[in-house]
């Protein structure tokens, strides 16, 4: 019977912070690790190491054969197709079909927090139905549901530190950012395991804040005052599309997560960091002092 472990998307930040804790703390033999990406190229470095290095690219059904064949536990790491409408959830029912055609044993799947119909983001949806359809396969599955990464902060907030202005559509709402690394150790735990037992994890940081609470520590940490403006969301996607003029679906979906926060639906902190890796989930401060400079302070 085969003992491989198979992690798609593994050229992308998550997918090789898969791999490096696969190799590195959970000690699994590079030779059970299959490493498949679009462009294997941008595996090298592992394939030096002896992972094996397949080609798989969930948009080329006729690459994933082969890509998943003989395969013990299959990863599969959600894509970043959010674009597109219907793109993204194609891409991933395409890699559980073929998780299922290759008789995996265990299938792992990236997900979000309370992707459920009720979710005001915009591809919850994406999340909500992959995750039926690993569960509709009827194979053992490990649902890990991260919560945003603490690393999308890097995105928005160097334009709040330097306007010294949030303009924020969540409220009191409070939001508890995980490290990626976090995540991925997390994650390679639970692929090494050899557990055959159904699960649904969501991995979170140690402590939920508000945007205020989350400002105050950015300005702790650069030294430069932010004001929290609270508007609404019309008002927050009004501001978005004038500042960037980003295309309406894209400034839909920053607005959402905002509601998303305001509505409560990212305000939990779990022990599942804890219990899948035996450490605790880096805290938003560490993080923001580690990043100070890129920060703007
Ligand atoms: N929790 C959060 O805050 C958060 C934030 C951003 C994204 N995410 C989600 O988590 C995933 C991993 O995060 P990340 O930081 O590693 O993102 P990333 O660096 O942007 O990586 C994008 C990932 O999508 C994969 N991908 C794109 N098109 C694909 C296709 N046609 N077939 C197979 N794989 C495809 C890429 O694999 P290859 O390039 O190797 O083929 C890569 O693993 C993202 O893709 C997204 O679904 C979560």
């Amino acid at each position: 019977m085969s003992d491989k472990l198979l992690v798609t998307g593994a050229s992308g930040q998550l997918g090789r912070l898969v791999l490096h804790h696969l190799l590195e703390t959970q000690k699994v033999r590079p030779q059970r690790i299959v490493a498949a990406s679009r462009d294997t190229s941008k595996l090298a470095e592992f394939t030096a190491k002896g992972v094996e290095v397949r080609k798989a690219d969930f948009d080329d059904e006729t690459s994933l054969p082969a890509a998943f064949e003989g395969i013990d536990r299959v990863l599969i790491i959600s894509t970043d197709a959010v674009g597109e409408p219907g793109k993204r959830l194609r891409q991933h029912l395409a890699a559980v079909e073929a998780a299922k055609k290759a008789g995996v044993a265990h299938i792992l799947y990236t997900s979000m927090p309370k992707p459920d119909a009720g979710s005001p983001v915009t591809f919850a949806g994406d999340h909500r139905e992959t995750e039926e359809s690993v569960k509709a396969t009827g194979i053992p599955y490990t649902i890990i549901r991260n919560s945003w990464y603490q690393e999308n902060l890097l995105g928005s907030l160097p334009q709040v530190v330097s306007s010294g202005k949030w303009y924020s559509s969540a409220g009191d709402g409070r939001v508890s950012h995980v490290a990626r690394d976090d995540t991925a150790a997390a994650i390679a735990a639970a692929l090494a395991s050899s557990t055959n037992e159904s699960a649904i994890y969501t991995l979170t940081g140690p402590t939920s804040f508000t945007t205020a609470e989350i400002a105050a520590q950015v300005s702790e940490a650069t030294g430069k005052p932010i004001e929290v403006v609270k508007v609404s969301d019309e008002a927050l996607a009004e501001g978005i599309k004038a500042a960037t003029g980003l295309p309406a679906p894209v400034v839909n979906l920053i607005v959402s997560f905002d509601t998303n926060t305001r509505l409560g639906r990212v305000d939990f902190v779990t022990d599942d960091v804890r219990k899948l890796t035996g450490r605790e989930p880096a805290s938003l401060r560490a993080f923001l002092n580690a990043n100070k400079a890129s920060l703007g302070a």
